[in-house]
């Protein structure tokens, strides 16, 4: 452990005199989880910059790419990943990401040849339920995918669970490949293997842990994304900040300022190095708890991601998928669980307007205030995280420090008192 330890601050000084002198240079760090899992961080330059994941769970360790342009070598890194076996590929996507990026990614599949086919499905949450899952098994079938095929997700968070979903049980389970084009499923959905559809009573009530065999990632797709996507892409991207350090927080926060008055910043190596981050803090996690164990209730447990996930999935179901983006009602739950930690004497003042003016930043917030209370507390009932039918809240005791509460410990008053602060502020703020 010792040599790991200080091998990685060797590599770390290593990489920080390379980039002051501006070198074309390739380093690779190394870190030791606290449960034995190594995962790689890698960058060479204006070229790659690259993670490696590996899970004890898992039989393939897979990597994350993130370049500019990687579009065009889709075909060849799917190859790498896949191997020589691999026949024909089903491309998932919907109708508006592939008018833009499809016929780049087929030409480049074709060009490692690859039989291509492809499935489109419709926009938004309403459209992952089961009837769509069958409808895409039944087109893998038709389409003569076997069991040493893949399918490749192109496009946003709904796109890539539903493919990974269908890839994990066509035949038992095939590889897939995740091509995120929107910031959400860039810094969040494409990386840990969660995949899902919906049922009428509640989001992601079904679905499986399915890994994919690559992760590759071309920021210029932030370039097409509508505004409000991106708005809320970010919120997402507090939210992880907010229950993985102060320093992410942080560098988040001071991009966003950025970003706030140059537009430019959104194609920048220094966008690039911060998804890249928060891909190394999601996969962390993701290696050290894949399956999200109900006995973890750790600051490093999988289940910190939920945070403000209890009452974005509320206001989603309450509202039926209509009003909200997902980040956007995260945006919402991030708010509450922050009035519901201070209320709990857990996080002080700071640190909730801490979180305040990092959602504000991300940009407009659709109003909530106007949702019935009560519907969104019967909505809790249904949450998945329930353990012994109690919600399992996750809170923050400062910026970077999660903790989980058992629900029975927050009386229903003190609940409805933080969901109306942490609505109505947002209402009044943003
Ligand atoms: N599996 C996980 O771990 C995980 C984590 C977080 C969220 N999610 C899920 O992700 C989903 C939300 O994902 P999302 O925010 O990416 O939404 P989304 O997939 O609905 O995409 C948003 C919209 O943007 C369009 N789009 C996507 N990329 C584009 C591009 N580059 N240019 C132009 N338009 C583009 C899409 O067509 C869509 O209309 C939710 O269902 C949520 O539950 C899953
Ligand atoms: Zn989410």
């Amino acid at each position: 452990m010792l040599q790991f330890v200080r091998l990685k601050r060797f590599v770390s000084v290593a990489a920080v005199i390379y980039q002051r002198a501006g070198l074309q240079v390739h380093f690779e760090s190394t870190f030791l989880s606290a449960v034995g899992v190594m995962y790689t961080t890698r960058r060479s330059f204006d070229q790659v910059q690259r993670l490696r994941v590996r899970t004890k769970a898992l039989q393939h360790d897979y990597e994350i790419k993130i370049s500019r342009g990687i579009l065009d070598n889709i075909g060849e890194e799917a190859r790498a990943c896949l191997g020589g076996h691999a026949r024909r590929i089903a491309v998932i996507s919907n109708q508006k990401v592939f008018d833009i990026y499809g016929r780049r990614t087929i030409r480049s599949l074709d060009a490692s040849d690859f039989l291509v086919c492809r499935w489109l499905i419709g926009y938004g949450e309403r459209f992952i339920f089961l009837r769509t899952a069958e409808q895409t098994l039944a087109f893998l079938c038709k389409s003569g995918l076997e069991r040493t095929d893949a399918v490749l997700a192109l496009g946003g968070g709904v796109v890539g669970d539903l493919a990974g979903f269908v890839a994990s049980v066509y035949l038992r389970g095939i590889a897939f490949v995740q091509v995120p084009t929107t910031l959400l499923a860039q810094i969040d959905s494409s990386v840990g293997g969660k995949t899902g559809v919906n049922l009428s009573l509640g989001k992601n009530l079904v679905g499986s842990f399915h890994q994919p065999r690559a992760v590759l990632l071309d920021i210029e797709t932030l370039t097409t994304l509508p505004a409000r996507e991106l708005v809320a892409g970010w919120r997402e991207v507090i939210k992880q900040g907010a229950v993985a350090s102060h320093k992410l927080f942080q560098q988040t926060t001071a991009f966003l300022n950025q970003l706030s008055s140059n537009k430019s910043a959104l194609v920048s190596p220094k966008l690039e190095a911060l998804i890249a981050s928060h891909c190394a803090f999601k996969a962390a996690i993701v290696a050290g708890d894949e399956r999200e164990a109900a006995g973890r209730k750790d600051h490093r447990s999988r289940r910190v991601l939920n945070f403000g996930h209890t009452v974005g999935h509320a206001l989603e179901a309450t509202t039926r998928y209509r009003r909200f983006r997902h980040g956007d009602a995260v945006g919402h739950g991030v708010v509450v669980a922050g009035e519901l930690s201070k209320n709990l004497g857990l996080l002080d003042a700071s640190g909730l307007e801490s979180l305040r003016e990092g959602v504000r930043l991300c940009g407009p917030l659709p109003r909530a205030h106007d949702i019935d209370e009560t519907a969104i507390m019967n909505s809790f009932v249904r949450d998945k995280k329930s353990v012994g039918g109690h919600i399992q809240w996750v809170l923050l005791e400062r910026i970077g420090r999660a903790r989980i509460v058992d629900g029975k410990e927050i009386t229903p008053r003190l609940l409805r008192v933080s969901l109306r602060a942490g609505l109505r502020t947002a209402q009044g703020d943003y």
